[in-house]
């Protein structure tokens, strides 16, 4: 860990051009490490704008069948999808979360016949559905939990069933991944994998993610009795080990660059795959000052997504990931 000293060590000496750079770069970022989300709504060949999230749209079951190819030609290797749920299929009970034709399930399938090989993660949180807007059930203006975890159990179990590969529990329940786990052995998905939102902080930064899924205007309070406080990061650590016990083969910290201390003590401690995912605030900030040309917005994407990858994390959700390929492609 040490170096001559000056004259004798000159740092410098390895910066001195690309090449020497690249050859002791101790971090290496590619599309095989991107996770790209994206939003499905109802219709035929509509790409809807998200206001708040510029340059990304909703798309229609097709046009998603379509954003699969695009990643697949990229060398990014999975689609995480969320989907906007109009008002009318929102109720207490979030029922249309273990809708087998809901739209996530339709859109799974439609992008498993056309492009198996491309990964298909899918959240498992009641919030698109819930006409509270909560992940979890909602009785008296509590969050309820063990009644949440059999929602969510009926919901991994559709997802699963409608060729979904990765299962993303976002719901801060306690007990879920555990009730999850047990539900897809017990009914013969014992490939289908959980990545885990282990460590997810009640955060401002979700903002334009719930306007793109429509559940702004429903969400009454905050999330703060589910999602973890800021302060915390032992938290974090019992959390992913909680998930790991009960199942999880992935775990995530969410939000990204705010909590790259997180990533860096749960890679440490656990030594397991850790996700990080760059968030839809996150987006939109680096967005926004870049349409201001106020920052460079392709160096601020790789620069930040490296970041992720120095801290230790395998992977990085990001709605930059068809752009990151494109530039990492050259
Ligand atoms: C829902 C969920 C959220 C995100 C992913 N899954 C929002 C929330 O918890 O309110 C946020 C993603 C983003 O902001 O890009 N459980």
């Amino acid at each position: 860990m040490s170096l001559a000293p000056f004259p004798l060590g000159r740092p410098r000496r390895l910066r001195r051009t690309p090449w020497i750079r690249d050859l002791v770069a101790e971090t290496r970022l590619g599309p095989a490490d991107l996770i790209w989300p994206i939003f499905v709504r109802e219709g035929v060949d509509v790409a809807e704008p998200v206001a708040s999230l510029p340059g990304v749209e909703r798309l229609s079951v097709d046009r998603a069948v379509r954003a699969a190819e695009e990643a697949a030609g990229l060398g990014v290797p999975c689609l995480a999808l969320f989907p906007y749920t109009e008002a009318a299929d929102k109720n207490p009970e979030a029922t249309e979360a273990w809708n087998p034709e809901n739209l996530v399930c339709r859109a799974t399938r439609a992008i498993k016949a056309a492009v198996p090989e491309v990964g298909i993660l899918l959240d498992v949180a009641l919030d698109p559905y819930n006409s509270d807007g909560h992940d979890g059930l909602v009785r008296d203006g509590l969050v309820l939990n063990d009644e949440t975890l059999a929602a969510l159990e009926k919901m991994a179990l559709v997802q699963a069933e409608a060729g979904c590969d990765i299962l993303g529990p976002s719901d801060m329940m306690d007990g879920r991944i555990g009730v999850i786990r047990r539900a897809l052995e017990a009914k013969g998905f014992s490939d289908t994998a959980i990545m885990s939102y282990s460590a997810k902080y009640a955060s401002c930064f979700y903002g334009p993610f719930r306007d793109a899924v429509g559940s702004a205007g429903a969400l009454q309070g905050d999330k703060k009795t589910y999602q973890m406080d800021a302060a915390n990061s032992d938290e974090a650590l019992r959390e992913v080990a909680a998930d790991l016990a009960e199942g999880a083969d992935m775990v995530m910290v969410k939000p990204g660059l705010p909590y790259l201390d997180v990533c860096a003590r749960v890679k440490g401690e656990f030594g397991v795959p850790v996700f990080a995912y760059q968030v839809s605030g996150e987006y939109a900030m680096i967005e926004a000052a870049a349409r201001n040309d106020w920052i460079d917005g392709d160096r601020a994407i790789l620069e930040t997504l490296l970041a992720f990858r120095r801290a230790g994390c395998d992977g990085i959700l990001t709605y930059f990931a068809p752009r990151a390929a494109r530039l990492l492609r050259g």
